[in-house]
């Protein structure tokens, strides 16, 4: 069983394999398939009449082999196609290569079948294949220096058809103007639909790191584990080390956990994809663990990416512990798919929570949320830094050292909630206010005692 998404070169992986085989290559085609007869005819033709050796593929099996597609049919194609694997199996000389776009879209009848052994997935081309995609697709198109890196990161969800619908796009248009050039290709990309699902980039946030005060061990951390693997690979492959696969940020809460991962999306430039625990919980049992399947396999398309679980404890308790069974097979999802995250950082996982001990400890191991940071209620400093640079206007009786002592054990969400509130305060006085005053402050700074 051979899985591509479509465009993603399921048909020519199977041609070349079998040309390399020194085989025959008989293809059964099942668009005009519509009744079970003429499924066995085509069949009993390929096993019967091929010379051998022979690989018959058969592609797109759900337009018969699964959901609604000859559902009154069923047992019928059932039966048609457990004779077929049979009689492949016994004949020398002859092999089957099944194609589907997804698995989960075939009938479990064929998918569980033994003489089904292996199923093998063509993942959607993530950056660096799609660059190689464009490498190849203009091989033989006149063009000046290409910038194959850019290309890749401006086309997520293209599938190596949509890719070559680009570039001969770029081409039709270019005839005649001269050498192709990377900037003609990025508009043609532009204009260029991604048959891959219309990948959500989440929206990026406007600030960076400028904005977040303090935290700087965290902010050089994420950098290092996020941004370099990105942007300066060559860097580990010398040193011989993988990058971590994920992080996580612990704390309580208004600490800036949430604040920020949305600022390191902004910094990496980054495909970003936030998750919010509770949000992935669906009540129909199987829902949770397709939404982080298909979390995970969009990331995959779009990657470099970055994937952000937010409250992870309310997604991923420690199994067994929750009434609610639907986390316990969430939990293994997860697992399953950070295992199959390839060591190059493409896609970087972080999870956030404020009970570290609440999250399931296999997923704390290495490999996956490996590296754990701690924010704590901010310092004197750390809240000093905040005030720095806040965007509220203070007046000359506003003195911020003395306003940063002042507001020991308050969280940075405190704090900026403290600030907000003296505005606030300030607007309801004199609707002209300009800056806010130590009054406002002090009146604000009581209703946090
Ligand atoms: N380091 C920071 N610099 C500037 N503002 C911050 C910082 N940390 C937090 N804030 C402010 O506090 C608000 C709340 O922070 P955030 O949502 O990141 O908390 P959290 O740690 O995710 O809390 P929870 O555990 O409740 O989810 C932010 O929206 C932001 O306005
Ligand atoms: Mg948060």
């Amino acid at each position: 069983m051979l899985e591509a998404p479509p465009g993603c070169g399921g048909p020519e992986l199977t041609a070349k394999a079998t040309a390399a085989a020194g085989a025959h290559l008989h293809t059964v085609s099942l668009d005009l398939v519509f009744k079970p007869n003429r499924l066995l005819d085509l069949l009993e033709q390929a096993v019967k009449q091929t010379p051998r050796p022979c690989v018959i593929h058969i592609d797109r099996v759900e337009a018969v082999a699964g959901g609604e597609s000859m559902a009154p049919f069923k047992s019928q194609v059932a039966a048609i196609f457990r004779w077929f694997l049979d009689a492949v199996s016994e004949e020398a000389g002859l092999a089957a290569v099944i194609g589907t776009t997804s698995v989960g879209a075939v009938d479990s009848s064929l998918t569980d079948s033994a003489l089904l052994p292996r199923v093998l997935s063509i993942p959607p081309p993530d950056g660096r294949r799609r660059a190689l995609l464009f490498e190849s697709a203009l091989g033989r198109v006149p063009t000046t220096e290409i910038d194959h890196e850019l290309l890749a990161s401006r086309s997520p969800g293209f599938s190596g058809a949509d890719i070559l619908a680009a570039v001969i796009h770029a081409s039709a248009r270019g005839i005649g103007v001269g050498p192709l050039t990377t900037e003609d290709l990025v508009e043609a990309v532009g204009e260029t639909r991604p048959s891959l699902g219309s990948i959500s980039l989440g929206e990026i946030p406007s600030y960076g790191f400028e904005k977040v005060a303090n935290l700087v061990d965290v902010k050089q951390r994420l950098t290092e584990a996020v941004i370099w693997p990105m942007t300066r690979p060559e860097g580990f492959a010398r040193l011989g080390i993988d990058p971590p696969k994920g992080m996580l940020l612990y704390g309580p809460p208004g600490t800036g956990k949430t604040f920020v991962i949305r600022a390191l999306a902004h910094e990496a430039g980054a495909a970003f994809f936030p998750v919010k625990g509770a949000e992935m919980l669906d009540k129909y049992v199987g829902e949770s663990e397709r939404a982080v399947r298909d979390t995970f396999s969009r990331a995959r398309a779009a990657a470099p990416a970055i994937l952000f679980f937010d409250e992870l404890d309310a997604l991923a308790p420690v199994r067994g512990s929750s009434t609610n069974s639907v986390t316990d097979s969430v939990v293994a999802a997860l697992l399953t798919e950070l295992d199959g995250i390839g060591s190059r950082g493409q896609i970087f996982v972080i999870g956030a929570t404020n009970r570290r001990d609440l999250i399931d400890p296999a997923l704390l191991r290495s490999g996956r949320f490996e590296v754990h940071l701690e924010l704590g209620l901010p310092e004197v400093e750390a809240r000093r830094a905040l005030l720095d640079i806040v965007d509220i206007p203070f007046d000359e009786t506003v003195d911020l050292d003395e306003l940063a002592a002042r507001t020991d054990g308050l969280s940075f969400a405190d704090l900026t909630g403290l600030l907000r509130e003296a505005a606030l305060q300030a607007l309801r006085t004199d609707a002209h206010a300009m800056d806010v005053g130590m009054d406002e402050l002090d009146r604000a700074l009581e209703r946090f005692r």
